[in-house]
């Protein structure tokens, strides 16, 4: 947690904000170039790298989606050729984000009318989600697209075997290495992220319990090449890197 040296709200939210993460406060010239950071910026709160903690970072940012009053989908709507969209289905429903990370997927899928659980296990990770969603919550123009969130810090296994009623689907957006092969570098965010979390050794433990929860969809978000995660998927919707494979399920 980098160190406000101003007195004020500020200071004292993140002194609160250190001692719930357990994280130490620091002064800038006590950060070295390997640390990742945690800031209270103008914009919120940001995480950056120790190098470059003077700089932008990354934070959760609802405004670069503003959606139609309900967010219903529409005819024309620019995402509705969107693969995450159609692998979703048509209708909005329940969703659990099952990996939030920095909630871009999360945003979008409230944005398309689903009413949607995001669950994230990193705390630092859920508490940049939260100050996003709190920051939303008080934009009249955000409002309405954030209402439909609920953040929960869990490990989705738990989170999904808690539902009290199966939701609709289930998102899966495991992080994997870095693909040498893909042209594309990862975007800073992605690289602050897989920095902080490492990568998700665990996820196809999640796709199997997101089966078990008796959603009627599970979307796994795949690299074009990698292998499904858990056997042939009803159908896959491709991007230009990567695809979502969709498993559909009957409710018993
Ligand atoms: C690739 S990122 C997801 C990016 C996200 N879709 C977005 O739009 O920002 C994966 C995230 O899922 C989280 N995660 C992985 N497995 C999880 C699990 N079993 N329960 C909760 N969170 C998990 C990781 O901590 C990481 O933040």
């Amino acid at each position: 947690m980098l160190r406000d040296d101003s007195e004020g709200a500020v200071a004292r939210e993140a002194a609160a904000l250190a001692e719930r993460l357990a994280l130490p406060v620091l002064r800038i010239a006590e950060i070295a170039p390997d640390d990742l950071v945690l800031v209270m910026g103008p914009r919120g709160l940001e995480l950056r790298a120790g190098d470059a903690a003077l700089r932008n970072g990354a934070w959760v940012d609802f405004s670069a989606r503003r959606i139609p009053a309900a967010g219903r989908p529409r005819r024309g709507h620019a995402d509705a050729g969107q693969p995450l969209r159609r692998a979703l289905g048509r209708r909005p429903g329940f969703v659990v984000d099952a990996t939030a990370g920095f909630g871009d997927d999360t945003i979008a899928l409230a944005s398309w009318g689903h009413r949607v659980l995001a669950v994230e296990r990193s705390p630092v990770v859920a508490e940049l989600l939260a100050d996003g969603l709190r920051r939303a919550l008080a934009d009249p123009a955000l409002a309405e697209l954030a209402a439909r969130i609920t953040l929960r810090c869990a490990d989705a296994t738990t989170a999904l075997r808690a539902l009290e009623c199966p939701p609709d689907v289930v998102y899966i957006d495991p992080m994997f290495a870095a693909e040498r092969t893909s042209s594309a570098l990862p975007r800073k965010k992605i690289q602050l992220l897989r920095r902080l979390v490492g990568t998700d050794d665990d996820a196809a433990e999640l796709v199997a319990c997101a089966l078990a929860s008796g959603a009627r969809r599970v979307v796994v978000k795949r690299s074009l090449r990698a292998e499904p995660l858990a056997g042939r998927p009803s159908a896959s919707y491709r991007g230009k890197l990567i695809r979502y494979d969709v498993h559909v399920q009957s409710r018993k």
